[in-house]
């Protein structure tokens, strides 16, 4: 069994004598995989993302990492041309995949696709091409592929023509884009990008409406000759197991008292946790906690924002451009109604996982308001740690949505005021009702763990009788 990613379960720093020092990643895959036990014949395979990455694969002479920077798991990294894979990961997967589909475009001035588009697109075939004939080369006769992601829409399609006897899945942990928004796309791209995918026996996503939305691109963009292929869904559920163990280790305890510290004796708090990237609408979610403290002023003194924004992808101007705008707002806020005791907007943009699982363990009210996102995990962990019942105001474009909106606060994610109401309403929850919610939420989180999520499709692939 392989499975294929862009970003590994592992990633390399470089020490000051010039050795990698490795850092284990979390995440779904890596304890779906897990589940599958150390003795398993699996590989995975990604990309070397840095530097230390880079020297990681030197060491290793190009074959598996070291046993003890990955946890015992096979993990086999590319070294693919820094160039190519800037221009793959940036250019078309982060700027143009990534943006179709979570519908980012601001349109009148993007998308444009010209030849520097067509250059990356070059590049994005190229790395694409270096995954599909490392997995062909190390696969076994008759074994099952795991693709992941829009950033390996090619791969199956190219493994398929290399390796007819394999059994290919594709997995997509994004939305997928409404045919009409696809269809910005130049139209031998769509139906590039549409032939890659139909060259797996089964793609599937994380909810009905984005499995919906590819076979309803498929139908728009390759007609009623398009190939066959299985569509499934896999709602991706938190971890309980490992939250519960990991949020009460003492590092968290730690971070629990200081954020305590920060927000104040007696004030409630909204907490938000996200990368700083542009689908999760951090600056709206800033101007609707603003609105709250116009709308109800009875809630100033009385409330903290707690928003931990991660810089993410910042390679890339708009995303730089985004945590700024994030930081800029967040201090007006600050400036506007701040009082010599009271800080409105608590923001952190350094990644710290404790500190993470510190605020889901004191938040009053979650806030996850994406315009667009595939699953929302945060949406899912924040009420299984949550210490005394948290109330969730939740973006009905989160595919969390389908499974947690009737216990939550829907939003529409660009609507502030509503918003803004949410959050009222989601403070003033009578304790009953907000641990009963809590407990709602948690068992529909939890409904769906990594280990399951990640056996079903693998199952479902091996079940299918080989074509
Ligand atoms: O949400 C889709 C996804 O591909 C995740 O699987 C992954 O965590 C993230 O986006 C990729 O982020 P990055 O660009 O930092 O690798």
């Amino acid at each position: 069994m392989l499975v294929a990613s862009n970003r590994g379960p592992v990633s390399y720093t470089v020490d000051e004598d010039g050795s990698p020092r490795a850092k284990r990643g979390g995440g779904g895959l890596v304890s779906g995989l897990s589940a599958i036990g150390p003795d398993a014949d699996s590989l995975w395979v990604c990309a070397a993302l840095g530097d230390g990455d880079r020297e990681a694969v030197r060491r290793a002479g190009g074959g598996p990492l070291p046993d003890e920077d990955t946890g015992g798991q096979r993990v086999r990294m590319l070294d693919i041309d820094a160039q190519v894979h800037a221009d793959a990961y940036n250019g078309i997967a982060n700027s143009v995949l990534w943006f179709v589909h979570h519908m980012l475009y601001q349109t009148p001035l993007e998308p444009v696709f010209d030849a520097e588009f067509r250059r990356q697109w070059a590049s994005y075939e190229a790395y694409n091409r270096a995954f599909a004939e490392a997995l062909a080369g190390a696969a076994a006769e008759g074994a099952a592929v795991l693709v992941q992601d829009y950033h390996l829409c090619l791969v199956p399609g190219m493994l398929r023509e290399l390796r007819p006897d394999l059994r290919i899945g594709h997995f997509s942990h994004t939305p997928w884009a409404p045919p009409e928004y696809f269809g910005l796309l130049p139209g031998d791209i769509r139906e590039q990008l549409l032939a890659g995918m139909l060259g797996a026996d089964r793609v599937a996503f994380l909810t009905r409406r984005w499995a919906n939305a590819f076979t309803e691109c498929c139908q728009a963009v390759l007609g009623p000759g398009a190939p066959a292929v299985r569509v499934g869904v896999h709602g991706l559920g938190a971890d309980a197991d490992f939250l519960r163990k990991r949020a009460h280790e003492p590092d968290v305890d730690e971070r629990l008292a200081a954020l305590r510290a920060e927000i104040g004796e007696g004030r409630r708090s909204i907490v938000r946790v996200d990368r700083t990237e542009l689908s999760k609408n951090i600056v709206r979610g800033l101007l609707a906690y603003r609105q709250l403290l116009d709308d109800h002023p009875e809630w100033r003194e009385r409330v903290v924002h707690l928003a931990f924004a991660y810089p993410s992808r910042q390679d890339l101007a708009v995303y730089r451009d985004y945590t700024a705008e994030v930081q800029r707002v967040a201090q007006e806020i600050n400036s506007v109604y701040g009082t010599p005791g009271w800080t409105p907007v608590v923001l952190h943009v350094k990644d710290d996982f404790a500190r993470s699982l510190a605020a889901y363990r004191l938040a009053d009210v979650a806030l996850v308001n994406p315009i667009r996102d595939g699953m929302n995990l945060v949406a899912k962990e924040v009420p299984v740690v949550s210490d005394q019942g948290c109330a969730l105001v939740l973006s009905r474009e989160a595919g969390a949505y389908e499974e947690l909106g009737a216990h939550a606060f829907p939003v529409n994610p660009y609507d502030v005021l509503e918003t803004a109401r949410a959050l009222h309403a989601a403070l003033s929850l009578p304790p009953e009702e907000r641990a009963d919610r809590t407990k709602r939420l948690a068992a529909a989180a939890t409904a769906l763990p990594p280990a399951q999520w990640f056996l079903d499709q693998l199952r479902a692939l091996e079940d299918l009788q080989p074509s």
